[in-house]
């Protein structure tokens, strides 16, 4: 049995990343370390409870101890390490918190893999999760590839390009078997409803308002998050050591026709008059620094790994809203902590 060691598994696109490995690698055994802050929830990952090739450790990824105790009390042949502090509004009110995780916990995770593997590096991959944002902001025309100059804007994107760094220079200095992805924006289920897509739904369906930044012009490139789970399951098990691999939907929307076309399908859902939440749509200030455009090539996934998005956009949409329509009581408990407070007593 294989032990792949995921980190951040039970936050948003962590949670589709252990699904998809649990059910896929019956041959795998998945660890989950996740120290379930307020972006992590083990609800995600309930239907997950009895498989026998499953385990969660609530843990943060900066206490070397507990990693050292992981790595050393299992056979861990690979690393997929998404757990971060991923919102950037959240980065420009408390930057420190994003450097402690993102920064010095994958410093943490990379040294600690290094010591245990430094022996036979063979069959051992350190697969590390990162974001688009790192490259910094485009304007109308161009997209990043793999070759675009780091260019990081937020306090978020700064920590993510350090840790890509960190990764690199590993691999450049140690010889630890490396692979990078940098997706863009993701959506679909189980997403903090911090973040526009999951905000904006649950705003829509209570009739709050929705606070759109600057003029709502700022572009974004979607991918749904099982298609992002897919391309990382393609890169796990067939990406060339130390390569970095861009993800992204083919699929860019400026902020303010993306929010009409969820306000669309919000109110169709609840049989509501065309155009009815339109009045919701307030303009508010502008975040700072705000990134004009993301826009992804991932032609070089395409060609060499043969992944490309399998969901369209319109389908998407319509799960992810039906999804958090559904799920009322996910949206309430995480955003009032009930979850945290539930699994604290049993992982404590
Ligand atoms: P998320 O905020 O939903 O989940 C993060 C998870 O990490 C949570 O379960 C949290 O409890 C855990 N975590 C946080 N700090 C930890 C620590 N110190 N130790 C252990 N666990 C900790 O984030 P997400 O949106 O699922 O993003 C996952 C990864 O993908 C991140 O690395 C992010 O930078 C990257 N990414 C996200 C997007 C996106 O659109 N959401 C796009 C590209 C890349
Ligand atoms: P977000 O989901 O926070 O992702 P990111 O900043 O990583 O791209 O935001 C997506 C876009 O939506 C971004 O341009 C900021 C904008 N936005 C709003 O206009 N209002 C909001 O309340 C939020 C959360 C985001």
């Amino acid at each position: 049995m294989k032990y792949i060691l995921i980190t951040g598994g039970a936050g948003f696109i962590g949670s589709h990343v252990v699904r998809l490995f649990v059910k896929s690698y019956p041959n795998y055994h998945i660890l989950n370390l996740d120290a379930l802050t307020y972006a992590g929830n083990l609800e995600n990952l309930k239907d997950l409870e009895n498989q026998p090739n499953y385990t969660f450790i609530k843990g943060d990824i900066c206490d070397e101890a507990l990693v050292t105790n992981l790595f050393s009390n299992y056979s861990i042949e690979g690393v997929i390490h998404l757990a971060a502090e991923s919102h950037v509004d959240r980065s420009i009110l408390d930057p420190h918190s994003f450097v402690k995780t993102n920064v010095i916990g994958t410093l943490n995770l990379l040294e600690i893999a290094k010591n245990s593997w430094k022996d036979n590096f063979e069959g051992k991959l350190f697969y590390h999760i990162s974001t688009d944002e790192v490259y910094g902001s485009l304007s109308d025309e161009s997209f990043f590839t793999e070759e675009t100059s780091y260019n990081p804007k937020s306090p978020y994107s700064a920590s993510k390009a350090s840790s890509d760094h960190f990764v690199r220079a590993y691999h450049n200095t140690y010889g630890l078997p490396i692979v990078i992805s940098n997706c863009s924006n993701n959506y679909g289920s189980h997403q903090f409803p911090e973040k526009l897509i999951p905000l904006f739904i649950n705003n829509i369906k209570n009739n709050k308002e929705l606070p759109v930044y600057g003029e709502g012009n700022n572009v974004r490139d979607w991918l749904y998050v099982e298609d992002h789970a897919k391309a990382i399951d393609v890169i796990f098990h067939k990406g060339k050591l130390g390569e970095t691999y861009n993800i992204g939907g083919f699929n860019e929307w400026k902020n303010i026709d993306l929010i009409k076309v969820l306000i669309k399908t919000v109110d169709a859902f609840l049989g509501r008059e065309e155009g009815a939440s339109d009045k919701l749509i307030t303009y508010v200030k502008d975040r700072a620094g705000h990134d004009y455009r993301y826009a992804i090539d991932a032609s070089k996934l395409k060609n060499e790994l043969g992944w490309e998005p399998s969901l369209q956009f319109e389908e998407g949409m319509k799960k992810t809203v039906q999804w958090y329509l559904e799920n009322e009581e996910w949206v309430a408990n995480v955003t009032s902590g009930e979850y945290q407070k539930y699994y604290e007593q049993m992982y404590e």
